[in-house]
């Protein structure tokens, strides 16, 4: 009885859910812990664990299981650093004409386990060219161990076991032990000790830009999952990236977030549910809650159209014969925009659009895009502005005017909505 009083006392302060690890395991790390601290019974340790938070912690290093390397399954890294690049592009903007000083990307990684994947991030940007000020990393685990050998930034084989990467030799120096990360890289990440079932991670709500949690959520159970993900979600700022293990993507609650569709990245974009965005007048006269609410809109339009488009650009759906766009007849760049503003790459979307107005300066298609990746971008002025254009060139393009109107809503220009809903009606009767 008293080893099930022990393993309900892991999940309540790790969340430990103990058939993910294996009972057998449990049991041989209470057992350990039992015979270090010269305990005679289980129930005798139970009472020493409950009391000696110091015990809880040796136990605690005795369960976890601090398994990681460097690149670990290398796609959410080259995806972070697209975002990166993307952000920075914006932040330089900022800086030049607006004179202002954005903030840095804000990069959680939790649990870090031993700071390979924190590493990973820093080296992954400044292979991309980002600067020291332009990007903060925040790493946190449990275990006080793997925090130690993060610090030390000392590692051996194993931690390098991803295939085909060349950072070896550029980032770490070989000393007695192993290979020793340089400083400007360690000088990069911010370790702290954390426990995501009972402490509170971030200093604000919707303070980072990017979370990775990879190989944390198979540890809990379904409850225990929810709980911490609602944490993430709240710490993540709206349209920011959640990564998570390849074996966790299938837990990620799709009121909270959108999958993104790159595949092995196991990410997910944040979005605000309707329900969750107060209805309190009050509260939706907020700046932050009407961004939540725009993005919202546009996740939700952006996703009608490109199922549309999809149908559209499928050969065999007649859909293609009655659209009106006949500089969209046989032409499936627009499916790759699409596909692309899916998987959020957005600057290669905004790039093929741009390449296909050089060859055809009256394409209603590429300022409609373009109009949907400003909006994602949050520059609701430029957006409005091409898909004026996208409307001119093509007055019944129902997707530029449905997104017309929820643009002009949101800066407060009902009766321009409401005329663009009518439009927008009167197109989609026309078109079908
Ligand atoms: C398998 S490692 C994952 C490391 C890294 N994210 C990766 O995917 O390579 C799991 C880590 O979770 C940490 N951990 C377990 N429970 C935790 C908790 N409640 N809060 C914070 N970290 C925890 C462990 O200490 C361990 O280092």
């Amino acid at each position: 009885m008293a080893f099930v009083h022990i393993k309900n006392l892991l999940h309540k302060v790790i969340g430990l859910h103990v058939d993910t690890v294996g009972e057998s395991s449990v049991d041989r790390a209470i057992s350990h812990r039992m015979h270090a601290t010269t305990c005679g019974n289980a129930s005798e340790y139970y009472k020493l664990v409950k009391k000696d938070k110091l015990e809880l912690d040796e136990l605690i290093e005795e369960i976890v299981v601090p398994e990681t390397w460097f690149f670990r399954n290398i796609t959410p890294f080259e995806m972070l650093r697209d975002n990166a690049l993307k952000s920075h592009v914006n932040f330089e903007k900022s800086k030049k004409y607006n004179n202002q000083y954005p903030s840095p990307l804000r990069i959680l990684s939790i649990p870090c386990s031993s700071g390979e994947e924190p590493y990973s991030i820093a080296m992954m940007l400044s292979e991309a060219g980002l600067k020291g000020d332009d990007f903060l990393i925040d790493a946190i685990d449990i275990s006080k161990q793997a925090l130690k050998k993060s610090q030390r930034a000392i590692y051996g084989k194993h931690s390098f076991r991803e295939k085909g990467m060349d950072f070896q030799n550029k980032y770490f120096n070989p000393v007695k032990t192993g290979f020793q990360l340089v400083k400007n890289i360690r000088d990069c990440v911010s370790f702290q000790r954390g426990n995501i079932i009972t402490d509170s991670i971030s200093p604000m709500d919707e303070y980072y830009d990017i979370i990775f949690c990879r190989n944390l959520l198979i540890y809990f159970d379904r409850e225990t999952q929810q709980k911490v993900l609602n944490k993430l979600s709240t710490m993540l700022k709206c349209g920011g990236l959640l990564f998570v293990g390849h074996a966790e993507s299938g837990q990620i609650d799709k009121n909270n977030f959108s999958k993104i569709r790159v595949a092995k990245a196991f990410s997910f974009r944040k979005k605000i549910a309707r329900n969750f965005v107060k209805s309190s007048a009050q509260l939706s006269e907020h700046p932050v809650n009407k961004l939540k609410d725009i993005y919202d809109q546009l996740v939700e339009v952006t996703k009608k159209d490109i199922e549309l488009s999809k149908k559209i650009n499928d050969p065999k759906n007649r859909l293609m014969e009655s659209y009106n766009n006949n500089e969209t007849k046989n032409d499936n760049v627009f499916y790759k925009i699409n596909s692309l503003i899916d998987g959020n790459n957005l600057v290669e979307a905004s790039q093929l659009c741009k390449k296909s107005l050089k060859k055809q300066p009256e394409n209603s298609e590429a300022y409609y895009y373009l109009g949907v990746i400003s909006a994602l971008h949050g520059n609701n002025d430029e957006a409005e502005e091409l898909l004026r254009k996208a409307i001119y060139l093509s007055p019944d393009h129902h997707k530029a005017l449905e997104l017309s109107a929820v643009l002009a809503e949101k800066r407060g220009d009902n009766d321009g909505a409401k005329s663009l809903r009518r439009r927008e009606q009167k197109a989609r009767n026309r078109n079908s």
